[in-house]
């Protein structure tokens, strides 16, 4: 097997994959795992046109027994089911994302790297209905599928400390579809990273629309010291991030005060003098910030190395991951394999 952390993340798969179809109100799924294989589309298909998809983000870890578990399963099936039901399709029960899940990872399971890699697992939904009037009418029919992929570092380089550059003024996305996590989304935010990486050498771009920090492209955003984590405080702008969740548990027992707030841009200097950064996601896990650009000037975080505190909380997450530490918060869901 190719080794995932020279691979580019996300461009491995496993060679099963679930689906289940939508048609007249229902889904139909076989109960098991296929061979993975391409869709065949007819080329008026609703979500080539009119961007009728969205997918979660979630991973499988080796733990330190040996066994396989899934990451808060149960929070990503629901988030799922919130995408799909702000694009106004037909919303699957929980029970039907989560075995499909299941049995795609349990299906998947010797793709499984060993620590820090892990499986990621993509569940996807798209509409499929063959009309190209369907602008303004949601797809009837679907395809819900969930495909793994065996990685390692979401960002090339490994724990390294990364550049964001603070965007003002091009939103990442609309306010009424920021906790979506729709592939349109994505492609929104792709110009301005792609412009942030050529002009600054940045590694993401942190979208501030008004001066008012959210996240970056891909992930959420942090600032933390020894006594303190700060994040923005969540509202349907922006993605509740199931880890940005799981960093927020871990810090508060970790005796950390925890404060959910507006976050303005003004904040950013000071705080890299004294503080760290970092940001957190599902394929990002806990990722150190070394620089911030606002406006044309870099600013270092700290000595620009990752620090002690961003260390700690990174640590503190990959040991519940791993079963290297108790699942206090029931997040584990062990599995075949
Ligand atoms: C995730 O963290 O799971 C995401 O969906 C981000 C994606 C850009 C890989």
């Amino acid at each position: 097997m190719t080794d995932p952390f020279s691979a580019p993340f996300g461009s491995l798969f496993g060679d099963s994959m679930t689906v289940a179809h939508l048609a007249d109100g229902a889904f139909d799924y076989p109960g098991a795992a296929q061979a993975f294989e391409n869709f065949s589309m007819h080329p008026g298909t609703h979500v080539l046109h009119y961007g009728s998809a969205c997918f979660e983000g979630l991973k499988a870890h080796r733990q330190s027994d040996g066994s396989l578990a899934i990451f808060r399963l149960d929070d990503h099936v629901e988030r799922m089911r919130q995408s799909i039901g702000r694009l106004r399709m037909v919303v699957p029960e929980s029970d039907l994302i989560r075995t499909m899940i299941v049995d795609a990872v349990e299906a998947n399971a010797s793709f499984t790297p060993d620590a820090p890699g892990s499986l990621y697992i993509r569940p996807t939904f798209i509409g499929t209905t063959p009309n190209i009037g369907a602008a303004a009418s949601p797809s009837d029919t679907g395809i819900l599928y969930v495909i793994c992929s065996p990685v390692g570092d979401y960002f090339a380089g490994g724990i390294r400390p990364l550049t964001i550059y603070v965007e003002t003024k091009v939103p990442r996305t609309t306010p009424q579809f920021g906790m979506v996590k729709s592939g349109a989304n994505y492609v929104m935010a792709l110009g301005p990273t792609l412009d942030a990486k050529r002009d600054h050498g940045a590694d993401q771009v942190l979208f501030a629309t008004g001066d008012d920090i959210t996240e970056t492209g891909a992930s959420n955003f942090f600032l933390v010291d020894d006594d303190r984590l700060i994040t923005r405080q969540l509202d349907e702008s922006f993605l509740h991030g199931v880890t940005r969740n799981s960093v927020i548990t871990l810090a508060a027992e970790l005796g950390y005060e925890v404060e959910e707030r507006p976050l303005a841009t003004a904040e950013l200097a000071d705080w890299a003098s004294t503080g760290e950064i970092f940001l957190s996601g599902t394929a990002a896990v806990v990722a150190p910030v070394g620089t911030v650009v606002v406006g044309d000037a870099p600013v270092m975080v700290g000595d620009g190395q990752p620090g002690e505190n961003t260390l700690k909380i990174r640590e503190a997450l990959t040991a519940v991951l791993t079963g290297n530490a108790p699942d206090n918060n029931g997040w584990r869901t062990a599995v075949d394999g």
